[in-house]
């Protein structure tokens, strides 16, 4: 059994927990939880802490924390030569202190307290300082994941912006959406189907090959129509940004 401190106690760290939970090759000795020591639905509360010090021993420490606090976290640790990943899409491995060996484990995927997820289609992208530790990285992941990839600093950044794309503002545009619905009285749901099928679609299409669209069809009169209905300007704004670069760029 690999034996593993979770540090943080937020969307990911939760995630990692209850996963890790399940896994026989995967131990969780301890859970550092800055503030929120009641995580009893997840882990009994013996193994939780919130003081640096009290931290026990371990094969791997992951710290699960916002980007701008890793360095912070990592500076805090009170021991030396282990192994300690952080869990960013963006932040460098450099970002970690030196006094221990550094790594990286991102799980590209989207995580919301409230929403079980199934890992073992997710891809883990890891990354280590020293070659030696990427066995006991790589058995951690292979315990949840069956899309374990070694990914340098540069490859994952592209990967995250990627995401940001695919996922962040896809869902912002379903923000936009519902609003646009609720407006007019119209319900979401009637456009949910719509929304699976695009998901769906480019699981055999390319993007480019799966558009449609007034923008797609470059139709004048039917986009001029649109921005004159949208009385939003935030929402008219980002209607003319994508409309041109699908014109522009296929
Ligand atoms: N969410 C995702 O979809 C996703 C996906 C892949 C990777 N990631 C990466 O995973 C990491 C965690 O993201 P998240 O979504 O889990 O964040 P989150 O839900 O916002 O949780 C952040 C955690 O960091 C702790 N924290 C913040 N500042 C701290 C400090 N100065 N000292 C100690 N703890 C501190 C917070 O503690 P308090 O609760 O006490 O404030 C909280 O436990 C980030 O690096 C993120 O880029 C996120």
């Amino acid at each position: 059994m690999i034996s593993v401190v979770i540090i943080g106690s937020g969307n990911v760290a939760q995630h990692l927990i209850r996963i890790f939970n399940q896994s026989n090759s995967v131990n969780i000795v301890q859970v550092f939880s800055r503030k929120d020591m009641n995580m009893d639905f997840l882990i009994d509360s013996s193994k939780v802490t919130n003081q640096y010090r009290d931290l026990v021993a371990a094969d791997l420490y992951i710290i699960a924390v916002s980007d701008n606090a890793i360095a912070e976290v990592s500076n805090q640790l009170p021991f030396k030569n282990r192994l300690v990943v952080h869990t960013s899409g963006s932040m460098s491995i450099d970002v970690l202190n030196n006094n221990n060996r550094k790594g990286v484990f991102y799980p590209l995927q989207t995580f919301s307290k409230n929403k079980n997820i199934d890992l073992k289609q997710t891809p883990i992208c890891l990354e280590v300082q020293h070659n030696s530790d990427y066995n006991v990285l790589e058995t951690v992941a292979q315990s949840i994941s069956e899309k374990v990839v070694p990914i340098n600093s540069t490859q994952r950044k592209a990967l995250h912006v990627s995401a940001v794309f695919a996922c962040n503002f896809v869902n912002h545009l379903y923000k936009i959406t519902n609003d646009i619905c609720n407006d007019n009285n119209v319900a979401f749901d009637m456009i949910k189907p719509l929304i699976m099928e695009t998901a769906q679609k480019i699981m055999t299409l390319s993007p480019t090959a799966a558009q449609t669209g007034p923008a797609k069809r470059q139709n004048t009169a039917v986009i001029n129509s649109h921005l004159t209905f949208l009385l939003d300007e935030n929402q008219k704004e980002i209607y003319k940004i994508l409309t041109k670069s699908i014109i522009d760029n296929g």
